[in-house]
């Protein structure tokens, strides 16, 4: 059995003060628990504050994104080395609010998960449909082409695999626990097929996850951890999400 790993992402969410207030309540609820993998991916600007307050506790730190150079002129980037020295042991690659807004494809996910990985880096990449490909019955050959795309000449070593249906990212709706296991089970032979050792590659679910829906979500065979946006915001639901979590 793969271990549960329940991730935070904050997105353009928290100041220095926010963060800092979050932190301090939410240590104290999920001391001791080492049932579960816990990550905060808060705004880069919150880092170096998250990795001193984090330093002596279970909850590992991660970015929300990085740049696939290694340092140079490119205004307005971090570097993998920069979230190493910040502190971080994770980035989170190719949100789709990356994709949608910010034009990152699955090529240019592919060289930051290669820069991240080589860097020591670990990697959570998020693939996941629109609605208009679900309704047209595109869901799996699309999800293989990110894998594919995304993970080309990647070994799965330290890398994890986020499924966010767009449709269901703060939208209030979630997949049912059914069709989102459907799908990790695509993701899953996906990966068994095209890379070794893939077994205990964990595939987080993404979209809508709140203390209410973790316990059935959590309770399908193939749903191995969550990425949470709007629910891990407030300490206690955070919190509650990862209890939940802990089969
Ligand atoms: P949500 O976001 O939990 O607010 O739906 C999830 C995500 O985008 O990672």
């Amino acid at each position: 059995m793969r271990k549960p790993y329940i991730a935070a992402n904050w997105k353009m969410m928290k100041n220095l003060a926010e963060t800092e207030e979050f932190i301090s309540s939410f240590i104290p609820l999920v001391e001791g628990i080492t049932d579960a993998d816990i990550l905060l991916a808060p705004p880069f600007t919150s880092l170096s504050l998250s990795a001193q307050m984090l330093l002596p506790t279970n909850v590992k730190l991660g970015a929300q994104n990085m740049f696939y150079e290694e340092s140079g002129a490119y205004t307005g980037e971090i570097s993998a080395d920069m979230l190493l020295f910040a502190g971080c042991s994770t980035v989170i690659i190719g949100h789709s609010e990356r994709r949608q807004y910010f034009g990152e494809t699955n090529e240019t996910v592919n060289k930051k998960i290669k820069m991240a990985r080589s860097r020591g880096l670990e990697v959570i990449l998020c693939i996941g449909e629109s609605l208009e490909d679900r309704e047209s019955g595109k869901t799996f050959d699309l999800l293989s082409a990110q894998l594919a795309g995304s993970l080309k000449d990647i070994t799965m070593d330290g890398v994890t695999v986020a499924y966010e249906p767009i449709w269901a990212i703060g939208t209030g709706k979630t997949a049912t626990p059914q069709i989102a296991n459907e799908t990790h089970i695509h993701i899953r032979e996906w990966l068994s097929k095209n890379k070794e050792n893939s077994d205990g590659v964990r595939i987080q679910y993404g979209g809508s996850v709140k203390p209410e829906n973790i316990g059935e979500l959590i309770s399908e065979s193939e749903i191995d951890g969550a990425l949470v946006g709007g629910a891990s915001l407030k300490p206690d639901s955070f919190a509650n999400i990862v209890k939940g979590a802990i089969k």
